[in-house]
């Protein structure tokens, strides 16, 4: 099956380094009216407009000079959840803070008691409801973190919803295994328990997922984190972590200290916290920097130094951390509009932030770009001008997504 976009202005990313770091962050490698053609699910060609030959039976669309892009790669999400926490958010808008809340059993340990009641089956129903909605506005590639278990059995049934859920996706889902995400109360042994025993059944069963870790006052500590990371990577497990969201604990230097042993190390993600110094360390070391400009939006105002991280040289991948406590959406365009707003990148930056780089992160290095053999995963907007995606603010921008050849959501059409 083919599917030939014609007269599109395909900002295709297609040169530079992977990742991207530093000024080749801003390269989009634009192609003005082309013709781009994909078949078995990959990009077969792009071209000059006038150069593909639709043959019997192939889908065309004419873009007429819409934008056609990578469809978006969104690296940081809790989209597996249940219940809601407005009750919470209105305590904050009255002036309690997300740690507050935590610290004394709420927040993520609400959402915790949620999923816990709730089954495999109906936890699955869930996300795949909530992974549409994100297709819809063009996320064709999602990161989805377990950490609302937090106990074997419940750590496992998030991750078996996860996988569940992303065979009915037309897209691509990649589970996370986040169980350091908060520390139980009622288990004394909380963390010895979690790295003897839930880490090694995550492990056997989903020995492709990553472990996270949420390192903070009164989530886990920076020992903690260390004694799970190292068990971890001594099984074969990748690392990403949340770090310096509220207060340095020193994860940050922590990670930077094991990647440049271990290929394991991946990311370092939040940053709001991060002191100049531990910014410049990693934007020097082979650790990606995850920014998350909708949390800071919808909790304190305060966000990561992403122009400073890109000027030191850092590999930058922005995401919407969807969530339903720090960051409720799932939209990629409302993402890279804040990136431009509250992180200072440029929209050519926050574009390849949330594609080419996000891919690389995530171990897709099939996609993220727009060259012949890539995923033909693409999203074609409603703009000719690629920069609208982030001077609008809030509306879906998108037209059409299409993955691996098939027009998954919206039709192409004006
Ligand atoms: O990345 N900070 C830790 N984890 C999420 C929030 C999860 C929640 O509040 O439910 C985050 O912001």
């Amino acid at each position: 099956m083919r599917l030939v976009v014609r007269g599109a202005r395909a900002v295709t990313l297609a040169e530079g380094p992977i990742p991207r770091r530093g000024a080749a962050l801003r390269e989009l490698s634009v192609v003005d009216r082309a013709d781009v053609v994909t078949s078995g699910g990959l990009i077969e060609s792009v071209g000059p407009a006038g150069s593909a030959r639709a043959e019997p039976g192939d889908t065309v669309i004419e873009a007429g000079g819409r934008v056609l892009m990578p469809g978006f790669v969104d690296c940081h999400t809790h989209l597996c959840s249940a219940g809601d926490r407005l009750d919470e958010w209105e305590r904050r808008l009255r002036g309690e803070t997300y740690l507050d809340i935590l610290t004394a059993g709420g927040g993520i340990m609400s959402t915790v008691r949620a999923v816990r009641e709730m089954d495999e089956a109906a936890l699955a129903d869930g996300l795949a409801r909530r992974l549409v909605l994100a297709l819809r506005e063009g996320t064709t590639t999602v990161e989805v973190k377990s950490g609302y278990g937090l106990s074997t059995v419940d750590e496992l049934k998030m991750l078996r919803a996860i996988r569940a859920a992303a065979a009915r996706f037309p897209g691509t889902v990649v589970s996370t295994a986040l169980l350091g995400h908060a520390k139980d109360a009622a288990v004394a042994d909380f963390v010895a328990r979690t790295i003897g025993e839930t880490l090694p059944a995550v492990r056997r069963e989903f020995p492709a997922s990553p472990v996270d870790a949420f390192c903070e006052a009164g989530a886990w500590s920076l020992d903690e984190c260390a004694r799970l990371f190292d068990a971890a990577m001594a099984s074969g497990a990748r690392v990403r972590v949340h770090a310096d969201q509220f207060t340095p604990m020193g994860m940050t230097e922590w990670m930077i200290e094991r990647s440049a042993a271990s290929a394991l190390a991946v990311s370092v993600d939040h940053l709001e916290a991060t002191a100049p110094a531990a910014l410049r360390r990693l934007a020097g070391s082979r650790l990606f920097g995850v920014m998350l400009p909708c949390t800071g939006f919808h909790t304190d105002d305060r966000y990561g130094r992403g122009r400073d991280f890109i000027d030191a040289g850092g590999a930058l991948a922005i995401a919407t951390n969807a969530n339903p406590g720090s960051s409720p959406t799932w939209s990629a365009p409302l993402t890279i509009a804040l990136a431009v707003r509250k992180l200072g990148l440029t929209p050519a930056e926050a574009i390849a932030a949330c594609t080419v780089n996000a891919a690389a992160l995530l171990g897709a290095a099939d996609r993220g770009v727009i060259a012949p053999g890539k995923r033909a995963d693409l999203v074609l907007l409603r703009h000719t001008d690629e920069r609208m995606l982030a001077h609008h603010i809030g509306g879906n921008p998108v037209d059409a997504v299409i993955v691996g050849s098939a027009v998954v959501s919206g039709d192409g059409e004006r």
